[in-house]
């Protein structure tokens, strides 16, 4: 065993009683005479232990203030409050604040062995529980996303048509375009769409952590490594691994999934035996990896690996058709949760939701439905439900003397808008609903100079 047990007691002859018993059976233990270095320990991130016996009664400070200080720390340690006589009602207290169980003082050994060892199964439960449902979660075949404009359209048809090769993709976009939901839809459209599809966000955990949880251990790897578990990558054996927010990965996890991905072979963590996998590899990014590389924070050789091909989704803003059809698809999937009618849009809500900027893209645009939905209680949704500042496209409407080739419109319109904003080109941008970058483009495109007359 190499569970680590914190003992927590001022009282000298309580501590060496614990720390005998629990070492004699092989657990290692940590002694803490007052609550102030325990504090100081926990706020230390690197140090580790699965469970604390924390004393109620203490001169310093009070055991439950003490356990409320550490569950804000360490929510996920393990407490288990010892209280003298006439304290039960702190003991209950001590429960309230997330404390597993108490001991009554005095206790037999017996006792405090049965509590121990429940209580650190019950934790592996728990572990083994949460690596389940994330699983589970990620198994449902997904919707298959709505679109109605081009960009869109040539984008999802790559996706699908790249889907039954082996190949690596590397998908990218601003946050909340569908990369996730792209990633599960080429999944689903390969001969692996039988085989696990798991995800694991690089982001999310630290990275001792992530490295147990995509390459597994060995029984007695680290503290608390009292079985052996499988990793992600080996769970994911014949079928797909989503790796998200992969510019998060640490250049030292960057090099042993490199090796997975050349070689097909991992070492779980604290074993010298590699073990063979066959995993399809899609990660995403919301980072400029060429960036990365160039600045040494990404290995260049990992780039090419995962980038055997590259998707970039458009944001919202750049494909402004999908508007009308996501807003309609996010409300109709509200209509049977509602105690009243389905909602409608207005035009004018429509217009303003087709103007929007919309930074957050696809998520942004689920959230403000909701949220009108909500708020709107029945009635239809109308401006002033918006979270945001509506742009007025104002006197950008067409006139008579509005030329009548789509090219020479467009022209217009730009030198417009840029002549409105004072060439204040972020402005203009999105007065016209469009994105810098293709602002830009298109002032190359029809040769616009600041003092070009509008409509020469
Ligand atoms: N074309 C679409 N049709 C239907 N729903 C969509 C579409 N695109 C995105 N969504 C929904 O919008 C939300 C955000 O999508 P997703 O999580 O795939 O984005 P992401 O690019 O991975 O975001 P992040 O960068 O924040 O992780 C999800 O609820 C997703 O189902
Ligand atoms: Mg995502």
């Amino acid at each position: 065993m190499d569970e680590k047990i914190l003992i927590c007691d001022d009282e000298k002859g309580m501590r060496l009683y614990l720390s005998k018993i629990l070492r004699n059976w092989s657990y290692q233990v940590d002694c803490f005479a007052e609550p102030d270095l325990l504090l100081r320990w926990a706020a230390e991130s690197d140090n580790r232990a699965d469970l604390l016996l924390l004393d109620i009664k203490m001169a310093q400070l009070d055991g439950i203030e003490v356990l409320r200080r550490i569950k804000r720390l360490r929510p996920d340690l393990a407490v288990v409050m010892m209280t003298g006589h006439g304290t039960i009602e702190s003991a209950v207290e001590a429960m309230k604040l997330g404390a597993y169980d108490y001991l009554t003082k005095p206790f037999p050994q017996e006792k405090l062995l049965a509590l121990v060892r429940h209580c650190l199964e019950a934790r592996h439960l728990r572990e083994e529980n949460s690596l389940l449902k994330q699983e589970i979660k990620e198994q449902r075949t997904p919707a298959p996303p709505i679109f109605q404009s081009g960009r869109f359209s040539e984008v999802y048809q790559m996706a699908i048509d790249v889907a039954d090769s082996d190949a690596a993709i590397l998908i990218r976009g601003e946050s909340g375009t569908g990369k996730e939901l792209i990633a599960s839809s080429i999944h689903y459209a390969s001969p692996r769409a039988d085989q696990r599809f798991l995800t694991v966000n690089c982001a999310a955990l630290s990275e001792s952590l992530l490295e147990s949880q995509l390459f597994g251990h060995i029984k007695g790897a680290f503290t608390g490594a009292v079985q052996a578990q499988k990793g992600l990558l080996e769970e994911a054996n014949v079928g797909t691994l989503f790796l998200d927010e992969i510019g998060e990965l640490s250049l030292s996890l960057q090099a042993k999934l490199l090796r997975v991905l050349q070689f097909g072979e991992l070492l779980p963590v604290g074993s010298t035996k590699p073990r063979r996998v066959d995993v399809r590899f899609l990660s995403a990014t919301n980072k400029d990896l060429h960036q990365e590389v160039a600045q040494g924070q990404f290995r260049e050789d990992l780039f090419y690996r995962i980038n055997v091909i590259d998707i970039e989704l458009p944001p919202l803003r750049e494909r402004v058709e999908d508007i009308a059809p996501l807003s309609q698809h996010f409300l109709d999937r509200m209509a049977s949760k509602l105690p009243y009618p389905l909602p409608e849009i207005d035009a004018d809500v429509m217009a303003a939701l087709e103007n929007h900027h919309w930074p957050g893209n696809v998520r942004e645009l689920e959230n403000v439905i909701s949220r009108c939905v909500i708020l709107s209680r029945g009635k239809p949704i109308s401006l002033d439900l918006l979270p945001f500042k509506v742009d007025q496209p104002g006197s950008l409407s067409l006139d008579s003397d509005t030329p009548f080739s789509l090219r020479e419109a467009e022209r217009l319109q730009v030198s417009r808008a840029l002549e409105q904003t004072g060439w204040n080109k972020s402005r203009a941008a999105k007065l016209l609903g469009t994105s810098r970058k293709t602002l830009d483009r298109k002032i190359k495109e029809y040769d616009l100079t600041q003092h070009a007359a509008i409509g020469s």
